[in-house]
């Protein structure tokens, strides 16, 4: 019998530090700790997050080594985080995964972030056949990604300005809700009626995606009727938010069902935080029995940033052999697919 591959993986891209553990291919922990300190600021403030990285980054990787009851001395190999991200945050995991690297005398090996979006539908026993698409919807990214195997991925679409979970968070922050608002659209539109107010749909070629249009409606929206009526918001939060969401996923779901027609592909996936969206989940799987697509949708934990996405891509990576020595630098910014 083959000897395990065990992989410890971190995730400290943006502001949760994760930790996970994964045994050939299965995820045996995964640790994630949220960082509240930027609640206050409405938005995530990069020297804050770093520091935080900081205080986290040992128990958290404690955690999840205790969780999935795993020795450090079993560790085959280290992943984390390469990019893209703010560059503070994704240095304290990179260099941390560096140490333990050197220190252990495992090999390293670095993730793209968005490709472990993808991949976190590979977790778990019911999984997409290849190729599949994946609209993966995040705080930083909005893309439709044609995926050939675990690690041949082409984005054939994307956002041309804000990311849907921007929208999301910007049209929060104009009903005055705290940060990130995204979920909390998500609390209040189940009780509201979706086709309430009606805001624009914009008209963007290829399957490419656009929201600045949508926000700046809103806000106009917004604008207008609390002049004529100063408790507008507070009266009508829920028909507003239900409205808001509503938009955003007819936006994400009509470019998807244009890719799997362009492509003839019908294993269609979602991922990245705004996939934990309750309305987005919905339609999805509805919109998967009507086209008799083959939808994949990651455990609410697998949605957000978290450290066992990062651990499943490093395990086809492993199987490929695709090390990095220990200059590898982080990156805030890389292209891809
Ligand atoms: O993937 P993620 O955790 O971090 C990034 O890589 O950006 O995504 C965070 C984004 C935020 O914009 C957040 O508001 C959004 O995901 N989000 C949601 C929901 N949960 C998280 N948006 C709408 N509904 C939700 N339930
Ligand atoms: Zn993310």
């Amino acid at each position: 019998m083959s000897k395990p591959i065990t992989i410890l993986a971190i995730e400290s891209s943006c502001d949760e530090t994760s930790a996970s553990v994964c045994k050939d291919g299965e995820i045996l922990s995964n640790i994630i700790a949220t960082q509240k300190v930027h609640e206050q600021y409405g938005g995530v403030v990069p020297e804050l997050a770093s520091r935080a990285h900081i205080q986290n980054i040992v128990p958290t990787v404690d955690a999840a080594l205790k969780t999935a009851n795993c020795q450090l001395s079993t560790i085959n190999a280290i992943a984390f985080t390469q990019s893209p991200g703010l560059i503070g945050s994704l240095l304290v995991g990179s260099q941390f995964a560096k140490s333990l690297s050197l220190s252990l005398d495992v090999p390293l090996i670095a993730v793209h972030h968005m490709q472990a979006h993808v991949l976190a539908n590979l977790i778990g026993e019911k999984k997409p056949s290849f190729p599949f698409l994946c609209l993966t919807v995040s705080g930083g990214h909005t893309q439709i990604v044609l995926c050939e195997s675990p690690l041949k991925m082409k984005v054939i679409g994307e956002t041309m300005d804000d990311a849907a979970g921007e929208a999301f968070d910007k049209s929060a922050k104009l009903l005055g809700l705290p940060y990130p608002g995204g979920p909390l659209i998500d609390k209040y539109a189940q009780a509201g009626n979706p086709n309430r107010f009606a805001f624009p749909e914009p008209q963007i070629p290829n399957l490419d995606f656009s929201f600045s249009g949508v926000k700046t409606a809103i806000l106009y929206f917004l604008q207008k009727n609390v002049t004529d009526n100063p408790d507008f918001i507070q009266q009508n939060l829920a028909y507003i938010c239900a409205s808001i969401q509503h938009r955003i996923v007819t936006i994400l779901l009509n470019k998807l069902k244009k890719a799997s027609d362009q492509t003839g592909i019908k294993d269609i996936c979602i991922a990245g935080g705004v996939s934990a969206n309750s309305g987005l989940r919905k339609s999805f799987s509805d919109m998967g029995s009507r086209y008799n697509w083959n939808v994949f949708i990651p455990k609410f934990e697998y949605c957000t940033d978290n450290a066992a996405m990062i651990a499943i891509t490093a395990y086809y990576k492993y199987l490929a052999e695709d090390f990095v020595s220990l200059s590898v630098s982080a990156s805030a910014r890389a292209e891809w697919g």
